[in-house]
């Protein structure tokens, strides 16, 4: 959700006003996805790099964010939303664990989406961590070194047991990853759109997921009808 300091310079505010406008665009775009049929809709909110930012907007952040759980829980919930985090949740303040705990605890037996809030989240730190839990397994022979394949790896990730996803979307046109579900995006189609967070409207979640429709995804392989159409070039 990049763009939001950008958008407040835009329009003559303080960067903590595009965040604020950018809750309404998300609040716009989980309900739109839910109603569209997707599955799991993953955000990210804040970045373990983040913490770095000057203290006043950290803390603006925090409290937005204490506000958005104690504000959406109940309206996601009775959309049948589940609510789930992932990033190093234990660096939040504690009346946003707390916040998030509960939202957690009320919307895990909805079923109609999955809805994601990375937090501190870092995707190195996530296979970091993944890597260290795999070797203490191995040291106390839970674990042989065998066993270790693509899917036990995704297992000790903090997105075990969920699919990896189809479409990754960046505002603001920045052509990077920043560190973003490292591992899970693999083969995800990306799509990188120009519109600043707070500008990311309906229409622009239409935009991106009508392009995903028209990518083809091979995951490495090539097609069944291109070894038999004569005119294709395989080199
Ligand atoms: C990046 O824009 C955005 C963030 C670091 C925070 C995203 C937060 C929200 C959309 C609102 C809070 C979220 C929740 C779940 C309550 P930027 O500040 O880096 O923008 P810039 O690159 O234009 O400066």
């Amino acid at each position: 959700m990049d763009g939001n300091g950008r958008w407040a310079k835009k329009h003559f505010f303080k960067r903590i006003i595009g965040h604020k406008y950018g809750i309404h665009a998300l609040r716009n775009v989980v309900k739109e996805c839910s109603h569209l049929g997707v599955n799991i809709l993953t955000v990210y909110a804040f970045s373990e790099e983040n913490w770095d930012r000057p203290a006043f907007e950290v803390e603006s952040l925090m409290k937005l964010m204490k506000e958005y759980l104690i504000k959406e829980r109940e309206k996601l919930h009775k959309e049948n939303i589940k609510i789930l985090s992932i990033g190093n949740t234990q660096k939040l303040p504690h009346e946003v664990q707390g916040e998030l705990k509960k939202s957690i605890e009320l919307t895990k037996n909805n079923t109609k989406m999955i809805f994601i809030l990375a937090l501190s989240y870092s995707g190195r730190s996530e296979i970091v961590q993944a890597t260290k839990t795999i070797v203490r397994n191995i040291q106390n022979n839970k674990l042989h070194m065998d066993d270790i394949t693509e899917a036990t790896f995704a297992h000790y990730l903090e997105t075990k047991d969920l699919p990896d996803p189809d479409l990754f979307i960046r505002t603001s046109g920045e052509l990077r990853i920043s560190n973003f579900l490292l591992w899970q995006i693999a083969y995800s189609e990306l799509y990188i759109t120009k519109a600043l967070w707070p500008d990311f409207t309906i229409e622009e979640l239409h935009k991106a997921i009508e392009a995903f429709g028209k990518r083809e995804r091979r995951f490495g392989k090539v097609l069944e009808d291109r070894y038999h159409n004569k005119d294709t070039n395989l080199c």
